[in-house]
């Protein structure tokens, strides 16, 4: 049902259709000098994503932001972490073009190059019964994406019933997730919604440390066009505005340094974390959360010191593990081994402010108390099914 809406009509993919779009997505003959693909920097095996902080592209050029996956990206309600494309056939089109990553001159180029590929002229006559089109070719680029769907990790397991399917640390994690460390109040899941997202945009502080937001602002406000998605593309990816955001497409000064909140599904295989892969594990994501972000004029007020203890932090990070599809079991757990053994080296811990020995201080949420509570029912979906019920009623 989710995916029915979030699929454009007419955008309907169709075996041949796909399957075109799969060897588009795979072929580095898109770019400039044949180097890069789409896959390059979203690797199907390694769960869509490069492993790397900041992606290369041609000529081993790095952009400013982390590749995100391409799992699930069919139900962003916007694309990039900046959501400057709208639709998955948008965003399919700006890589090829954009100089640090695949470098193609312009669209009349890719359509020129790819009519001359003479299995891609027959395939696009078969496919759209016509000739190579940019259109075209963003469309079954989508369509192939729209079969990366992704919902079948232990947690889905244990949220419809199987509650041996996380074990004790998880499931302290889970209700932590939903009460302490409060990650629920932009992560949130709920059948209807299930992607740990809610496609909002926040200022975490993620870029604070490096940034004159103030400054960087008023500079920006000089050179963006409105409207241009080829310009932002251009500033996000290749300038120091990058750190702007969401502020480069709205020009709002409340979305100064505001990134989208990302999908957790899947995330034990996607790091480094954030849009500027700058947070190599998830303890080091907790220790940014822990300790309330880093402070700066637009920081969302949803941040808070957490006050989360050690074996707390273990717990949320086991059950962000357990986020992972089954089918990329054997690397989670490679993942989970490698992230443990970075433990000891945490440059974002500050406990003395996560537990309000320093620093702003604010209220702490209470900790859930698992003796009187099925940990399956805490959280959003729990609430979804007393809504459900009221429905009936
Ligand atoms: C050089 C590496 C690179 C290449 C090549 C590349 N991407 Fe990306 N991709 C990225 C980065 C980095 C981002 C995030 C950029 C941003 O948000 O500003 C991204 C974002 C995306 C997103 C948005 C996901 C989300 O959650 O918002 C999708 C979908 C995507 N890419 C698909 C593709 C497709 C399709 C191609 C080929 C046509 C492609 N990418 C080529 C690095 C790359
Ligand atoms: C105020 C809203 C908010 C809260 C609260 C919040 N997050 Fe986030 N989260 C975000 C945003 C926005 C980003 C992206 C920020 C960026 O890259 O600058 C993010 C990024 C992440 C990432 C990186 C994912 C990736 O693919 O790079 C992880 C993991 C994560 N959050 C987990 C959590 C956990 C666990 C908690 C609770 C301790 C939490 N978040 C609380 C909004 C929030």
């Amino acid at each position: 049902m989710l995916w029915r809406i979030s699929v454009p009509a007419g955008a309907e993919p169709t075996p041949e259709k796909v399957l075109l779009g799969e060897k588009l997505f795979n072929d580095q003959r898109l770019s400039v000098d044949d180097t890069v693909s789409c896959s390059t920097c979203h690797e199907p095996r390694k769960g869509f994503v490069d492993g790397k902080a900041l992606s290369t592209g041609i000529k081993g050029q790095q952009v400013t932001r982390n590749s995100p996956t391409v799992l699930n990206a069919m139900f962003n309600a916007t694309q990039f972490w900046d959501g400057r494309a709208g639709t998955l056939e948008d965003q399919a089109k700006l890589p090829i073009l954009n100089p640090r990553e695949m470098g193609m001159p312009s669209p009349e180029a890719v359509v020129t190059k790819v009519r001359a590929i003479p299995e891609y002229a027959a395939e696009f006559k078969q496919v759209f019964g016509r000739e190579v089109t940019y259109d075209d070719l963003a469309s079954a680029i989508a369509a192939f994406e729209r079969t990366q769907f992704s919902g079948s990790a232990r947690f889905d397991t244990f949220i419809h019933g199987d509650a041996k399917a996380l074990n004790a640390s998880e499931k302290r994690g889970w209700a932590l997730f939903n009460g302490k460390a409060r990650c629920n109040t932009c992560h949130a899941a709920n059948i209807a919604s299930p992607l740990f997202s809610d496609q909002k945009f926040h200022n975490i502080g993620i870029a604070a440390h490096k940034q004159n937001f103030v400054e960087l602002a008023r500079e920006a406000l000089k050179v963006v066009r409105t409207g241009d998605e080829q310009q932002i593309d251009e500033l996000a990816l290749e300038t120091k505005f990058s750190e702007l955001g969401r502020f480069l497409v709205t020009k709002q000064e409340n979305d100064v340094g505001t990134f989208k909140t990302p999908t957790l599904r899947n995330v034990g295989i996607t790091g480094p974390y954030m849009h500027d892969g700058s947070l190599t594990t998830l303890w080091d994501v907790i220790d940014h959360y822990n300790k309330g972000g880093v402070p700066n004029p637009y920081l969302d007020g949803g941040m808070q010191r957490l006050g989360l203890t050690e074996p707390e932090i273990d717990d949320v990070v086991a059950f962000l593990f357990a986020l992972t599809d089954e089918r990329f079991a054997q690397f989670n757990q490679q993942e989970l081994a490698r992230q443990r053994g970075r433990k000891n080296n945490r440059p974002e811990r500050d406990t003395a402010v996560a537990l309000g020995k320093k620093g702003h201080l604010g209220d702490l949420a209470p900790n859930p108390d698992l003796e009187q509570k099925n940990p399956a029912e805490l959280g959003v979906y729990g609430a979804e099914t007393s809504l459900q019920t009221a429905e009936k009623k």
